[in-house]
């Protein structure tokens, strides 16, 4: 096996501390989607959308990387093929554990972007609506995430890795948010060998091959220890 490509959702980052969306008392449940993460509630609200991501922010720098963050970075060093973490996730924790080859297609809370010009710039901690672009000048700064209705980023390399892929591994995602929704059945298709990590089952089950059932900083570094001890 030389190619392995691993989706992660905001389930690898729960042990960490970081809310999930979906989950009982997850994000979600607390804010409305449709008030902070769309282009419209931004352009109503900006202060409060500002708020939102100020507090995801606050939160993020507290955090530490897991035990199932670590072990991704561990398989990356040390791992004879390659390794690419595909994240929904803004956080910056596979970083900090130190993964390097890492896409973010639901961009990152620590990057600011401005919505009038596109030039994008590392975030402060915390952002307001009348901060002016470093390049433009305009009162038009936004988080750089990518909000429901906007595309997500790096979808044309992702598709290939998937396509070029051995082993397409989903840790901790509901299975319910498209594209990324998607990207094991599209695995299967192509006959790739498809593996879950989740606390439970997600949604699309059947575009698993196999399931590993249960938390993320136990069951992924046992998979880790499991694919170095194979190679
Ligand atoms: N270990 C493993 N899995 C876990 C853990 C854990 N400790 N805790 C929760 N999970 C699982 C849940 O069972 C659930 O299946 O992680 C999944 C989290 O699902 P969601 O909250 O829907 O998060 P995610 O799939 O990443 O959401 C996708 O939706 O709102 C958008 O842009 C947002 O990127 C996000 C996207």
């Amino acid at each position: 096996m030389g190619y392995i490509v691993i989706l992660s959702g905001a389930g690898i980052s729960a042990e960490s501390g970081l809310g999930t969306f979906r989950d009982k008392g997850g994000m979600w449940a607390k804010f409305n989607p449709a008030d902070l993460a769309n282009p419209r509630a931004f352009a109503k609200d900006p202060a409060r959308v500002h708020e939102f991501y100020n507090l995801r922010r606050t939160a993020c720098v507290a955090a530490e990387p897991n035990a199932a963050h670590l072990a991704l970075a561990r398989l990356e060093r040390d791992f004879s093929g390659k390794v690419l973490i595909v994240t929904q996730n803004v956080d910056d924790l596979h970083q900090r554990a130190g993964s390097v080859d890492v896409l973010q297609m639901h961009g990152a809370l620590f990057r600011a972007k401005c919505a009038g010009c596109g030039e994008k710039w590392q975030a402060a901690l915390i952002m307001t609506a009348d901060d002016t672009c470093p390049s433009c000048g305009a009162k038009a700064c936004r988080p750089d995430i990518v909000w429901f209705g906007e595309s997500p980023y790096h979808m044309a390399e992702i598709r290939a890795a998937i396509a070029a892929c051995d082993l397409f591994v989903v840790i901790g995602s509901s299975g319910t948010v498209y594209p990324a929704a998607g990207f094991a059945a599209v695995a299967q298709e192509h006959g790739i060998r498809t593996l879950s990590i989740n606390l439970d089952h997600p949604a699309g089950a059947s575009s698993f091959d196999e399931m590993m059932t249960g938390p993320a900083s136990r069951m992924v570094p046992r998979w880790v220890e499991q694919v170095l001890g194979a190679a």
